[in-house]
């Protein structure tokens, strides 16, 4: 539909299943896009439980499911989005074997770090925006520059939240680098308008991922509701009375990937059934 046939295009923490960045990647390859699945491909270390992050068994999984429904050429690269050499290399052996770099979706993310403020430990506030806040800015550089290098514009879509328009308690870290990721995109809106590069973010209410489950679970645990009172109550505020997708962001992605969207840059835009945010 959207004619990206030919594109390349690299989206960070795709390689779970059922996670916001396997439904963008996939719809992208469904549009004829050729897709590089990044994302952490190890479990260890005190901030990444296995709940949280993708193996690089789950991660071939994800691809090669995307390669039997699609026909698309699906990669994987391991790379943690904190580290620049290693962020180097993935967008350089992108660009290397797939032959160059149209899209890059900044959706690699933590949210399972919560604590009261009072209670927060600097190792942790400091785990959740160098994931979310230094990993967007780093991907960004290294694509962006192939992106300018290359000359023929680009794509730079940055996944934020509702928590980055509206504070949420227990989530300070959290919703800090997703505020940040907004004044980011508007940043480099700026700076890359003039290489014909679009950055644009994406703001979600919640969507039922893996770790939107488990965040139901930890704040319905917090705040003394069972779980159908929690998701009743978070329904009652969406007037499409309904939890979001991730077949809702990938198709918000594709539209900002796509030609159509060339005019539109600078922007947050909600994807959530029209809850309103602050
Ligand atoms: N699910 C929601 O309700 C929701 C709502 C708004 C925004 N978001 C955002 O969407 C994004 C995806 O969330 P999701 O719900 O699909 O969760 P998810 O846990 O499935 O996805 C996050 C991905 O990031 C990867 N990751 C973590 N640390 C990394 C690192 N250092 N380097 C590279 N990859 C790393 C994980 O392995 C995982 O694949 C996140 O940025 C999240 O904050 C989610």
């Amino acid at each position: 539909m959207y004619e990206l046939n030919g594109k390349v295009a690299i989206v960070t923490g795709a390689g779970r299943h059922s996670g916001l960045g396997e439904g963008m990647a996939r719809r992208l390859a469904n549009e004829g896009c050729s897709v590089v699945i990044a994302d952490l491909g190890h479990t260890e270390g005190e901030f990444f439980p296995a709940h949280g992050v993708a193996t690089t068994d789950e991660m071939e999984e994800v691809a090669q499911a995307m390669r039997d429904d699609t026909g698309a050429q699906v990669r994987t690269i391991a790379c943690d989005v904190r580290d620049e050499a290693q962020v180097e290399n993935m967008v350089a052996t992108t660009v290397a074997e797939l032959g160059r770099l149209d899209v890059l979706v900044n959706n690699a993310g933590i949210g399972y770090l919560m604590q009261l403020i009072v209670d927060t430990p600097v190792a942790e506030w400091d785990a959740v925006l160098d994931v979310n806040l230094k990993g967007t800015f780093l991907c960004t550089k290294f694509a962006a520059r192939h992106m300018i290098d290359q000359g023929e514009g680009g794509r730079i879509i940055n996944i934020a939240s509702q928590a980055a328009k509206s504070g949420f308690p227990y989530a300070s870290a959290y919703t800090s680098s997703k505020h940040g990721i907004i004044g980011f995109t508007r940043s480099a809106a700026l700076e890359l308008g003039s290489h014909g590069i679009t950055v644009n973010a994406i703001c979600p209410n919640h969507v039922t991922t893996g770790l939107g489950a488990w965040q139901n679970e930890h704040f319905s645990k917090i705040l003394g509701l069972t779980l159908d009172d929690y998701l009743d109550g978070m329904k009652s505020r969406i007037p499409m009375g309904r939890t979001g997708q991730p077949d809702d962001i990938g198709n918000a992605c594709a539209w900002l990937a796509s030609d159509e969207a060339g005019y539109i840059t600078g922007e947050a835009l909600n994807v959530s059934g029209g809850e309103e945010y602050h």
